[in-house]
């Protein structure tokens, strides 16, 4: 698979001499997802979504790697396609959007003997600093450098709503998770952390192939309920995934659960000041798109209906874990974090 010119060097770091990822083997076989540092591979967590783990594998080859776990496939067929979908979102982010991403790559396993479930492996350069990971920085930086981050933010996300305006009649449409915990500065000194205006960015959640051929999604949209409990998917298919799919095609409902996103990173009182920045932004930089300027009501209640949301799936996700894990007897394939405030 093509990707961002690092093509194979990356693979071969986790390859064994009959060219097998057994790496990646062993750590399906011994992950425990309650403890996943805890296994045979010794790995370490960077971070965690909704579906996936991200993790560094420690040894010597891998150490600048990042590690994004995806166990949410079914059949070969379909873990390839969405690799190719991976492979083109990035390259339609980088080369043709030009919103950097860092270069990736992607393998995949058998994540059981039966060879029914399939693990990917989305593999990127990992972000050597983590405090330069924008849900860091806005806390070790000042409201004036933040509101510059929100600024530069805006501004590369702009580039994928003008490329959807530009190309809406040839019937290809990019989305975009803009939150914060997305983008990382390069260029950053994690002993004097700044932002400037002229400070670049990377776009690092690139393992959801979201764009759309005349409305055909290249993801397969029911791999986003794997996480969701068996017996909550076909409600929520039925009631809330297109919703939220298409909530990723639309450049004020990005923006809306960016600032949203404050509420849970405990800075809430920031949002007043990074909602002038934005409707400012809407109001003289994007005027032709005709953005409605955002409201604190929203975005409050937004962040409301979100958070209940997010309550309610975590807490039937951890009694699916439990039937799964204590009355089943089986493997819980998904990570789920601690009660966190939000
Ligand atoms: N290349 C990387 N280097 C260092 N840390 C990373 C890297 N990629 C991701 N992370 C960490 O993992 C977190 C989650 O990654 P990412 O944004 O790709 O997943 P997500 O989309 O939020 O998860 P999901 O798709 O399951 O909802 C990031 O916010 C970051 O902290
Ligand atoms: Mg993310």
């Amino acid at each position: 698979m093509e990707m961002k010119g690092k093509l194979g060097v990356y693979l071969s770091k986790i390859k064994n001499e009959s060219g097998e990822y057994e790496v990646l083997q062993l750590l399906e076989k011994s992950l425990d997802t309650n403890n996943p540092e805890k296994g045979e591979i010794p790995i370490k967590l960077l971070g965690f979504g909704e579906i996936s783990l991200v993790f560094e594998i420690l040894s010597e080859k891998t150490k600048n790697l990042a590690f994004k776990r995806l166990p949410i496939f079914d059949s070969e067929e379909q873990v390839e396609k969405h690799i190719k979908g991976y492979s083109e979102y990035n390259r339609l982010l980088n080369d043709d959007l030009h919103i950097e991403v860092p270069p990736s790559d992607a393998a995949w396993v058998y994540a059981d003997k039966k060879k029914k479930k399939i693990s990917l492996y989305c593999i990127q350069d990992k972000i050597s600093q983590p405090d330069s990971i924008g849900n860091k920085i806005i806390h070790k930086v000042g409201i004036e450098e933040i509101k510059k981050l929100i600024l530069i933010i805006l501004r590369e996300t702009k580039k994928v709503w003008k490329f959807n305006k530009d190309n809406i009649d040839k019937g290809i449409q990019i989305g975009l998770d803009g939150q914060i915990s997305n983008w990382a500065l390069k260029e950053f000194d994690e002993n004097d952390p700044h932002v400037q205006i002229d400070s670049k960015l990377v776009y690092i959640d690139t393992s959801t192939p979201m764009y759309r051929i005349n409305g055909e999604d290249a993801m397969e949209g029911i791999l986003f309920l794997k996480s969701a409990p068996s017996f909550m998917r076909w409600i929520l298919k039925l009631f809330f995934l297109d919703e939220v799919l298409d909530r990723y095609y639309d450049w004020r409902l990005v923006t809306i659960d960016l600032i949203a996103n404050f509420h849970k990173e405990q800075l809430a009182e920031m949002i007043p000041d990074l909602l002038n920045v934005v409707n400012e932004f809407f109001a003289s930089e994007a005027t032709e798109f005709n953005i409605k300027p955002i409201t604190l009501k929203e975005i409050d209640k937004y962040y409301k209906n979100d958070k209940m949301i997010w309550v309610i799936f975590q807490n039937f996700r951890r009694f699916d874990r439990f039937l799964k894990t204590k009355i089943f007897r089986k493997k819980y394939d998904f990570y789920l974090p601690d009660k966190i405030k939000r």
